[in-house]
């Protein structure tokens, strides 16, 4: 029999490393650009870390980022486009020329580098216009919104880039609502009412944008960016079991399954009638979903989360109220709580290969955080070097099995602003001489996983 070879990756891999837009371009208001929900957030906790307002200055270091990216050898990079500044305020009738000027260079420069553009539309900054004028995603309204806007990126970049991710971690803005623009302090029914409905009117948004964009461009790739956390069960109790495909099912399944086949899951409404909540739909709505789906899947994938039944046969409450999050003490975890578990990794590979069989898979986030320090110009970041050694290692694994991975991108490319926890949680290859308080010298330092990806990639193993 022939050995299995771990190593084998197909020639024409995408190579690739990951960030967003409020994560690390900072200019938070030059040349036009609005504000952002995720500005608004971010000015909250000011006083605490950093805020978006200036971040690792990507927008006045993109050159020298990308003269980084040549030389660690990326063959993809996955960016988002920062929807403010394209419509600063969201309901304007013409572009912002600047914003686009801004990306116009950044993908040019990219493609002249043989570095394949993977655009996010959408990640977490919604302009905060749009949220005072009508509540945001709540409304139905934000569907044209988002569309036009999406019009206007495949109008100005459709035939420079191949690869579209629609919305990013929808399921995250649901259980985070505030990066929606929806009050914390609302009575528990009513915000899971706001946050479902505008999770709603995201799928409608990005069914036409689908249609769209495959219409125009047969040969685009476009899919949404889904926060998969592979769920496991704390024993082998059935009802552990059952549990944790439950809540595997709602957070991260219903999203893939909406955005591939069209439907919502019985399932997924089922829980929401536990929480006696109605979405509002329209005639209509339906046949847009069935129409508008997604040719690839982008996928974030972090670590696994191990969860018990709180009780062995309550299955009248809601999912999130009926499971307990469980650490596992074999396991490595970063200082916020994320484990490392590899193989968990090929594992929710393969169960994406029992759903989609062989839709094209971007891995387009995976990454380890850890607070760093820069030591005479280095940081020896051994553990996410071991991190994407055996992230990688599996991801390969699954290859052979037949999972139908084209590209990888770790999270992130260079240091960014967390979304949760400032500047002191990094992620970055390339380390950023800033500080939560103090921008100090903005100089990037390769880290020791940069030099290591730099050789996984040149092997293309
Ligand atoms: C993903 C997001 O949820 O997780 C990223 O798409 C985010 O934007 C990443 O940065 C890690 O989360 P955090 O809170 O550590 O920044």
């Amino acid at each position: 029999m022939k050995e299995l070879d771990y190593k084998k990756i197909p020639n024409g891999f995408l190579w690739g490393a990951s960030t967003s837009a409020f994560q690390v371009e900072g200019a938070y208001r030059e040349d036009g650009k609005g504000l952002s929900i995720a500005d608004i957030r971010s000015f909250r906790k000011s006083k605490e870390q950093l805020d978006t307002k200036v971040t690792v200055d990507h927008y006045h270091h993109w050159q020298e980022d990308i003269g980084l990216m040549k030389e660690l050898g990326l063959k993809s990079y996955r960016f988002s486009i920062s929807w403010p500044r394209i419509f600063p305020n969201g309901d304007e009738k013409e572009p912002n020329k600047a914003g686009l000027n801004f990306y116009h260079q950044l993908i040019d420069a990219l493609l002249e580098n043989n570095i394949e553009p993977i655009v996010t539309m959408y990640h977490f900054d919604q302009p905060y216009g749009l949220i005072e004028k009508y509540g945001g995603w709540v409304s139905r309204d934000a569907i044209k919104d988002f569309v036009k806007y999406a019009e206007c990126l495949l109008d100005e970049f459709g035939d420079k880039v191949r690869y579209w991710l629609t919305i990013n971690e929808q399921a995250v803005l649901v259980v985070a609502p505030d990066m929606l623009g929806i009050d914390l302090n609302l009575p528990d029914k009513k915000r899971y009412e706001q946050a479902f409905q505008a999770n709603y009117h995201m799928w409608l948004a990005q069914a036409e944008v689908f249609k769209m964009c495959q219409t125009r461009f047969p040969n685009s790739k476009i899919g949404p960016a889904v926060s998969y956390i592979t769920t496991l069960p704390a024993s082998r109790k059935s009802f552990d079991v059952m549990a944790a495909k439950d809540l595997e099912d709602f957070y991260s399944f219903a999203q893939m399954e909406v955005a591939l086949k069209g439907k919502i899951p019985i399932y997924f409404e089922n829980e929401l009638k536990k929480l006696d909540i109605t979405i509002e739909q329209y005639s209509g709505d339906q046949e847009l979903l069935l129409s508008g789906r997604a040719n690839c899947l982008g996928v974030n994938w972090y670590c696994t989360t191990i969860v018990e039944a709180k009780s062995t046969n309550d299955t009248e409450q809601f999912i999130f109220r009926r499971i307990e999050r469980i650490r596992d003490n074999d396991l490595r975890y970063t200082n916020w709580g994320w484990n490392f578990d590899p193989i968990g990794l090929r594992y929710g590979l393969r169960q994406l290969l029992n759903r989609y069989a062989d839709i094209p898979i971007l891995i387009t986030e995976c990454g380890w955080s850890e607070e760093e320090e820069l030591i005479d110009g280095k940081v020896h970041d051994v553990r996410r070097i071991e991190y994407l050694d055996k992230h990688i290692e599996q991801m390969a694994l699954a290859i052979q099995d037949g999972v139908n991975v084209i590209s990888f991108n770790p999270w992130s490319f260079i240091d960014i602003l967390s979304v949760g926890d400032g500047m002191e949680k990094r992620y970055g290859m390339v380390y950023v001489d800033r500080s939560n308080f103090e921008e100090r010298s903005m100089k990037r330092y390769k880290k020791d996983s940069f030099e290591f990806y730099k050789k996984v990639i040149k092997a293309n193993s």
